[in-house]
């Protein structure tokens, strides 16, 4: 074998000995990163709140020949945010993969529709749990020594006001700046921290943009691409970022957004009032 061919390029991307966090990763696209982690050679935690729908998950990401535990968890709230690092470590004893994916948007519609309590769930779960969970994770990366990666799921509304979406898009745009601040701060211990900025992918989340199939065209005519997309177009991304393959990649939030050009005007005219 000549010197170029041990090089080995590929074998980077394997998430071999590596356990990998997942939050909601029960359906959408924090199953379909779960699949490709398990399929690049990663034991998997998925957590979120549906016991059956966990389970149901855990059985399918199973058939990629890895561990699959399925931690019912709230990540909202910060004692099971504490609880469910807890149950991680007494079954791995190591955490060297964490994916910030659970998200919520209970309202779809203009700002003055928010109340305090919609703001707070937002907020609470997009924001705050993705902090505090972060946190009790990158401790014990810390402590443990030898490094590891965090992938923070944002959204293209992070980065320009989502129409109907506008406390979503203030979360989401936290999202990206928490990215940042955590890579700065947690590079020295070898920590890296990226995040993906989905466009309209279609999941039960969104299902308020594509079921409608005139919604689905005019969303879809707002992408380079013509079309929307599949959670499993965001999961080799994931992967990437959670392997040596982006080893010198930290604090960044890449789009995976069709290449999104939207007519902001046209759907502000029909958002509901
Ligand atoms: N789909 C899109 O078009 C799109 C676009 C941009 C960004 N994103 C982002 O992508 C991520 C995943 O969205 P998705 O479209 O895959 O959504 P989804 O299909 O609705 O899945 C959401 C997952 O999060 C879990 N979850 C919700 N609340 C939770 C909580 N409080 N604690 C723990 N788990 C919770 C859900 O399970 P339970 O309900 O059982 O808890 C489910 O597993 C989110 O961060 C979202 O903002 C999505």
């Amino acid at each position: 074998m000549n010197a170029a061919a041990k090089r080995q390029f590929m074998d980077k991307f394997n998430l071999n000995g590596k356990v990998a966090l997942i939050t909601g990763g029960s359906r959408g696209i924090g199953k379909s990163i779960a699949m490709a982690m398990a399929d690049a050679g990663a034991d998997i935690i998925i957590a979120s709140r549906k016991q059956p729908d966990l389970e149901e998950a855990a059985k399918e990401i199973s058939q990629m020949g890895r561990k699959v535990i399925p931690i019912v968890a709230n990540v909202r709230n910060l004692p099971e945010i504490d609880t469910l690092v807890q149950q991680v470590m007494d079954k791995f004893g190591k955490i060297d993969i964490l994916v910030n994916n659970a998200a919520t948007n209970p309202i779809y519609g203009p700002v003055f529709a928010f109340n305090e309590k919609a703001w707070d769930a937002t907020m609470g779960l997009n924001l705050k749990g993705m902090f505090f969970l972060s946190l009790a994770v990158g401790k014990i990366m810390k402590d443990k020594g030898k490094g590891g990666a965090i992938v923070n799921i944002s959204s293209e509304g992070g980065i320009r006001p989502g129409v109907g979406l506008g406390v979503y898009s203030i979360s989401k745009a936290g999202v990206i700046m928490l990215t940042e601040v955590l890579a700065q701060e947690w590079g020295r211990y070898g920590i890296r921290v990226n995040g993906i900025a989905p466009g309209v992918i279609k999941t039960k989340f969104s299902e308020a943009l594509w079921k409608d199939p005139v919604r689905a065209e005019e969303s879809a005519a707002n992408t380079a691409l013509g079309r929307l997309a599949d959670p499993d177009e965001m999961a080799c991304m994931a992967v990437f970022m959670a392997s040596d393959a982006s080893s010198y990649m930290t604090g960044q939030t890449i789009q995976l957004d069709g290449g999104f050009f939207a007519s902001v005007q046209k759907l502000l005219n029909n958002l509901p009032q």
